[in-house]
């Protein structure tokens, strides 16, 4: 049925060759370039692509809360002339996940899925046999790296060469950030309070992966020290979904790795600020901050559209 109904009004797009999406290892490098140069001409020329997914379908699977996420993915997969369905709640709870996702399978063609745990994820990946995509899970938050990727480069004209850092807790963001950032010759730098680096197998392999692009990650227990030459102030909430019962003690420990005026004064004259959102205003981030020029959050929510976009035309064009 899809070669009858695919289009060739759009020009034909790589493919993913894992054919998922369940963390940023799914991707290669080559992809991950494709991916964000589709996703620059996807923003550029939306009408484009506006029937490349005709009747194509998403199943949205999301355990925990999502704005971004959620509306970007239906409104990728309406825009490109497709359409989705959603449940919301625990994955797993009244059924098996490899159930559901030989369910999902049967109705639809892919399964965007925002999970606790990655496990869950990988699982979903196993028994579906359509692509499987990571909307967020514990470990990883690839579709939001992609438009982070794509909003810096847009900026700066280039990624190879700007040092980006992320600053507080070693998390989903600051993972997906360092693979993908590495992978491109970005230096991702990651500063947090001892004892909340990021994980130590995603640090080694985006180790490697700078070491093949003539990249570089580092790790730091000082803001200041992490920010001096960035480009890009990045951060994130100090504590994640599902880390509600932390959030105190986060609080305290974290303080002194606020972005605030002082913070963005040590960064590169040229700087700018991110954040993936949704913030906490006066805890990560100054609202002075977030408010400021230098702040490009909003067109970084507005890439998450486009790069999605890219993101589905890889896996189901
Ligand atoms: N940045 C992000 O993923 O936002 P949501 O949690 O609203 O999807
Ligand atoms: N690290 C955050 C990101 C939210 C988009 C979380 O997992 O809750």
């Amino acid at each position: 049925m899809s070669a009858a109904l695919a289009s060739d009004s759009f020009p034909k797009t790589q493919t993913i060759a894992s054919g998922d999406l369940t963390s940023d290892l799914s991707i290669t490098g080559a992809e991950l370039r494709h991916l964000l140069d589709l996703a620059t001409d996807v923003k550029q020329n939306p009408t484009r692509y506006a029937t490349a997914l005709r009747y194509r379908y998403l199943s949205l699977l999301f355990e925990k809360p999502s704005l971004r996420t959620r509306l970007t993915f239906e409104l990728a997969i309406k825009q490109l002339g497709g359409d989705a369905v959603a449940s919301i709640g625990l994955i797993g709870d009244r059924e098996p996940v490899k159930d559901i996702a030989r369910n999902l399978d049967r109705w639809t063609n892919a399964i965007v899925a925002r999970t606790f745990t990655q496990q869950t994820i990988e699982e979903l990946a196993e028994w579906s046999s359509v692509p499987v995509i990571n909307a967020l899970s514990d470990l990883y938050h690839p579709c939001q790296s992609f438009a982070d990727l794509q909003t810096i480069e847009e900026h700066f004209g280039a990624l190879a060469g700007v040092k980006l850092c992320f600053v507080g807790d070693g998390n989903n963001v600051a993972h997906s950030l360092l693979l993908n950032g590495a992978r491109l010759g970005m230096h991702v730098c990651v500063a947090c309070p001892e004892g909340y680096e990021p994980n130590a197998q995603v640090l080694a392999q985006a180790a490697a992966f700078a070491q093949q692009s003539g990249g570089a990650v580092s790790v730091t227990n000082e803001a200041v020290d992490g920010v001096r030459n960035s480009q890009v102030v990045y951060t994130d909430v100090w504590t994640s979904m599902g880390q509600e019962s932390e959030a105190e003690d986060r609080k305290k420990t974290f303080a002194p790795f606020q972005v605030n005026a002082g913070l963005m004064s040590a960064a590169a004259k040229d700087s700018v600020f991110l954040h993936c959102l949704p913030a906490k205003r006066e805890q990560e981030v100054t609202d002075a901050v977030i408010e400021s020029p230098q702040s490009l959050v909003f067109d970084q929510a507005e890439n998450r559209l486009h790069a999605q976009k890219a993101l589905l035309l890889m896996l189901l064009a």
